[in-house]
């Protein structure tokens, strides 16, 4: 359906997105998951064709998408990160503006906006002016003007950021509405459990790469880590921190500069047992902390440690 293929972007000297390949299926959810920064609204927008890449591919159907008239470009609806809607008009006449864009007038534009007001859950609010709607139902009215056109493949880009918990439960209930009717959809987060609420198959990118592409289970096999066990050694000689997956409590390991890294499932259980092979190892050290390693991410932050399988 979707095919992105080592799509490559810059802004002048900054490598926004590095080779970042990808694809959707019909009727698939792809979750887009990474930090601020990671590089989620230059692909989107390199998909939706307002953007195009240094080098690499879009492919829609197999085919790639050439100019803003190209029928394929019909099949992508994008629902922008930064909401583009107009406070003195009323949601309807925000809607028939954003109609017009498509070419959709008259008894065709009021039947989608009709819909498409239904299926987001604001019927009731179409004659009121957006200014006086809050963050969650401006979001949702955004999302309206993108299912206008009916496309198959619905680009989200954070759609949920900025909105209260019941709208941001609205949105989700919608946007499950839409998968039941089939519709491919890329969903842009840096929340992990929204991505796991919602997708099929979740992309990690970070620092404008791909780091994963999998199913929520297994990317769950892959990233089983929930602790760390911080341990400040006091020499590092010989140290071989591989050595350490022999302990079944131990899922990952890793040394920098005497610092070892000891990921495990559970803190209680898991602590004492390494702590017990390292004096048994002879390896003494002189301060011991734990942090946890969530499954999801923290702004400016992504650390994932792949299990070695
Ligand atoms: N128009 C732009 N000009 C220059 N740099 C940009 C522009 N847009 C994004 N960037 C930079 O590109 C990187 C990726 O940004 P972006 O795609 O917006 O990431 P995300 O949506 O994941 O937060 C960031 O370092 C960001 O600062
Ligand atoms: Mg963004």
């Amino acid at each position: 359906m979707l095919e992105v293929k080592g799509v490559t972007k810059s802004y002048g000297k900054l490598i926004a997105v590095t080779s970042v390949s990808f694809r959707a299926d019909y009727g698939e959810t792809i979750g887009l998951l990474g930090p601020n920064g990671a590089g989620k609204t230059t692909t989107v927008s390199v998909i939706a064709g307002l953007l195009s890449p240094d080098s690499g591919e879009v492919l829609i159907e197999g085919r790639q998408v050439k100019s803003d008239t190209d029928p394929a470009k019909l099949k992508i609806g994008l629902v922008p990160q930064d909401m583009a809607l107009y406070d003195k008009l009323s949601a309807r006449d925000n809607l028939i503006f954003f109609a017009a864009l498509y070419s959709l007038v008259g008894a065709k534009a009021r039947q989608a906006i009709t819909e498409a007001l239904s299926l987001v859950g604001l019927s009731d609010r179409a004659g009121d002016k957006v200014g006086t709607f809050s963050g969650g139902m401006k979001r949702r009215l955004n999302l309206a003007a993108a299912l206008l056109h009916d496309p198959q493949i619905l680009l989200l880009d954070e759609p949920t950021v900025g909105v209260d918990p019941q709208s941001r439960n609205a949105i989700f209930e919608n946007l499950e509405a839409l998968k039941k009717r089939g519709k491919t959809l890329i969903y842009t987060t840096h929340y992990m459990e929204e991505a796991e609420r919602l997708c099929d198959r979740i992309v990690i990118i970070d620092h404008g790469k791909v780091i994963a592409d999998d199913t929520l289970q297994g990317l769950h096999k892959m990233l089983p880590v929930t602790n760390v066990i911080v341990i400040e050694l006091d020499h590092t000689d010989g140290f071989k921190p591989e050595q350490m997956l022999a302990l079944s409590e131990v899922k990952s390991a890793a040394l920098e500069q005497g610092t070892l890294r000891v990921g495990v499932h559970d803190l209680s259980s898991g602590a004492p047992g390494i702590l017990r092979w390292l004096a048994e190892e002879g390896h003494s050290y002189h301060h011991v902390s734990s942090e946890q390693l969530p499954f999801e991410f923290h702004p400016g932050t992504t650390r994932i440690s792949p299990r070695k399988r």
